[in-house]
């Protein structure tokens, strides 16, 4: 019998975001769930402090070896006076039909890795440059939603220079008196701060720029349910069925301690039966936000519903969890499409895309030059 080439995967995960660790667990499961007799994949871990691990220390990591250790033997076997030695061991993979790039928070969730894959010609699943570095800052995602006409809470934008100008009375006149204070660009609820009077306010800003020079007040949706849905494809995405996330205390939100430290309190109800109508409304925001922001692959799409039943799209996460627990391959079991499928179906759309992109031109074709038009259509 002749022998199948197997697609090689390079499956990049870690990363320096507070989600390094679920980023572990992700690319566990993922490459447990790959069919290996069809993959063929390469591992590269990079680390907190940004250095790429080679497949086999990266493997040893896997394996449960410790990182640090792992990682100082590693880069002593890089010239460290090349520039590019943080991520030289990523040009020692030559073969890489795909990049899956499972890095979920900074870098890898913001376009930047996803720019390196585009310099490499190298083909990736999920979102591109643009959309990925949209979707990640909060202020730009509502920004295109609001222009597409799509529900999101008000909010006001806080910079380094235009703070002062914003204390606790002028924001609640403007947003009421129970306020989100969120850096721009973090995930896992880090910096994140409820206020309702001016000195929660004063300390909740101070932290949030911590972590970013523009910091989101946002009105509060009170005593939200928490809703998300799961969009899989490039140019015809599909949607999930919904899923909702409940928080013990509705004291508290789905902050930092709930999500990684003591998530005891909190369930998943997968999938989640809310009214038709609610639930056509939820879906169709969902598709519109995924082609307002131009994603591609996945994107999981987070909602708040307020008590009289109005959802606002909260956040759009370009590279969603995928341990355990997570909600995006849930969702998608629930719907009917089972864990190795979905990994099947995001490395081919990650081809397909590269496909189209390649078969671009980049350079000024004379108009009367046909022999460099793009053969490859995409499917509407
Ligand atoms: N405007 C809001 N009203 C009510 N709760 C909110 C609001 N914004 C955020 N939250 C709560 O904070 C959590 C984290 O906010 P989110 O915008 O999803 O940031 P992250 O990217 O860190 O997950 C949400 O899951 C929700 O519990
Ligand atoms: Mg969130």
């Amino acid at each position: 019998m002749e022998k199948q080439t197997k697609i090689h995967v390079g499956l990049l995960f870690g990363g320096n975001s507070s989600e390094h660790d679920v980023s572990k667990r992700s690319a566990h499961n993922i490459y447990d769930a790959m069919d290996k007799s069809r993959y063929e994949v390469s591992l590269f871990l990079l680390t907190r402090d940004g250095f790429v691990l080679s497949d086999a220390a990266s493997r040893r990591v896997f394996d449960g070896e410790d990182e640090a250790t792992v990682a100082a033997a590693e880069q002593t076997k890089v010239d460290a006076s090349n520039p590019l030695a943080p991520i030289w061991n990523l040009s020692q993979a030559k073969d890489i039909d795909v990049f899956f790039p499972i890095i979920h928070g900074n870098l890898g969730e913001d376009g930047t890795i996803q720019g390196l894959f585009r310099l490499l010609k190298k083909p990736y699943v999920g979102s591109g440059v643009l959309a990925s570095a949209v979707s990640f800052d909060k202020d730009m995602t509502k920004q295109v939603l609001t222009a597409h006409g799509i529900r999101n809470t008000k909010y006001l934008v806080l910079t380094p220079e235009n703070r002062d100008a914003y204390d606790y009375s002028t924001v609640q006149a403007q947003l009421g008196d129970n306020v989100f204070i969120k850096p721009a660009n973090q995930g896992s609820s880090v910096g994140i701060h409820k206020a309702s009077n001016a000195a929660e306010y004063n300390d909740g800003i101070e932290d949030a720029f911590r972590y970013d020079y523009k910091v989101l007040v946002e009105q509060t949706i009170d005593g939200p349910e928490e809703v998300e849905i799961s969009i899989l494809g490039n140019e015809e995405p599909i949607a999930s069925k919904l899923g909702a996330i409940r928080v013990p205390d509705s004291d508290v939100f789905y902050d930092y301690n709930n999500k990684f430290v003591d998530a005891s309190g909190v369930t998943f109800e997968v999938p989640v039966e809310l009214s038709a109508d609610l639930t056509k409304e939820i879906t169709q925001m969902g598709l519109q936000t995924y082609a307002a922001l131009g994603l591609k692959g996945m994107a999981r799409i987070d909602y708040l519903v307020s008590k009289d039943g109005v959802p606002y799209v909260g956040e759009v996460n370009t590279l969603p969890g995928f341990t355990n627990i997570s909600l995006y391959p849930q969702l998608w079991q629930a719907t009917g499409i089972t864990y190795a499928d979905l990994i099947d179906r995001l490395i081919q759309l990650g081809l397909d895309e590269f496909k189209y992109q390649d078969e671009l031109a980049y350079d000024f074709i004379p108009l009367d030059d046909h022999s460099a038009a793009s053969t490859y259509k995409p499917k509407h």
